[in-house]
């Protein structure tokens, strides 16, 4: 589908790059020619996935970094670019996500998602915009956010992601204008159903709910990484230069069939939510 070096010369910072999205993204872009720099908070699935990335013949390095941080992430990019000669783009994938009933939460459990997903975002993106902007640098910028922040929906049962990946959606699209004429485009994906281990553990609350999950959606089945993960590689190579404050929906047509994709859980029984509830207290 595309040119073995079609993202060669380039060095891009993946958040969130050691597990999940990130990880088979960042493989991918590896894949492509880049060289990548990794950032998370556990140094074990970052260097994992640094070594797959150098035994496939890539380029990689890692640094480890909690993007709820802003010093932590000016640290962390000044790495990154000591590592990789000087990083062009940022994937911004690193999220913190749970299902809950929402008058159970902390402010706390409000704050640690937020954290993550919209100031973790606007915290990469700032430190990186700023050094891009100073040396007359392009730059390039893709956020992953949901279906229920690009249908505008929300999601019951995931109000602290639903509110700050709406965040990262209106980051995106405001500097896309602010930043174009620094030649910094930003763009995000919204992914629905793609198994990770991280997203699955928390964000399905028994096999039936995954059945059920699987059985509504449009084409009957998950995403696969690999669709994604080409999708990014198309909005960060340079022939997708025009596409500017863009939101690509992946998910097979499911939010069309119900917008809000945690929506189905209001016919989740009080009794099973009281049970996973309970579990994670022990
Ligand atoms: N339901 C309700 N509250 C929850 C929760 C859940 N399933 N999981 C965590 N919380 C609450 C905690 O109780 C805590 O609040 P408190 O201090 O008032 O008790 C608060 O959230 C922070 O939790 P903690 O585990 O201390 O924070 P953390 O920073 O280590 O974790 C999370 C952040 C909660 C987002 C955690 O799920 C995480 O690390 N996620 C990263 C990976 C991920 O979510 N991947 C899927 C992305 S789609």
């Amino acid at each position: 589908m595309f040119e073995k070096n079609l993202l060669a010369g380039r060095a891009i910072l993946v958040t969130g790059g050691g597990t999940g999205l990130g990880r088979s993204m960042a493989l991918r872009f590896a894949g492509l020619g880049a060289k990548l720099h990794l950032a998370g908070r556990r140094e074990q699935p970052l260097r994992e996935t640094c070594d797959a990335i150098h035994e496939a013949g890539g380029a990689a390095s890692f640094s480890c970094c909690d993007v709820r941080d802003y010093a932590a992430v000016e640290w962390m990019a000044a790495e990154a670019d000591a590592a990789t000669g000087g990083i062009d783009t940022l994937v911004n994938n690193a999220a913190g996500n749970f299902i809950a009933r929402t008058e159970r939460i902390s402010p706390n459990a409000f704050n640690a998602v937020v954290g993550i997903v919209l100031h973790g975002t606007f915290h990469a993106t700032l430190a990186l915009g700023r050094k891009w902007i100073a040396a007359g640098r392009a730059g390039n910028v893709l956020s992953i956010v949901t279906t229920y922040a690009a249908a505008g929906s929300g999601s019951g049962y995931v109000v602290p992601s639903a509110c700050a990946k709406a965040g990262v959606l209106a980051l995106t699209r405001s500097l896309a204008v602010e930043w174009a004429k620094y030649h910094i485009r930003l763009n995000a994906i919204a992914p629905g159903p793609f198994p990770t281990e991280g997203a699955w553990a928390r964000l399905m609350p028994s096999p039936e709910f995954e059945k059920h999950a699987k059985d509504s959606h449009p084409m009957k089945r998950f995403g696969r990484h690999e669709e994604l993960a080409n999708l990014a590689a198309y909005l960060l190579a340079p022939q997708s230069d025009y596409v500017n404050g863009e939101c690509v929906v992946i998910d097979g047509g499911q939010w069309l069939r119900g917008a809000g994709e945690f929506n189905d859980l209001v016919d989740l029984p009080d009794a099973v939510w009281q049970q996973l509830e309970d579990a994670r207290k022990r």
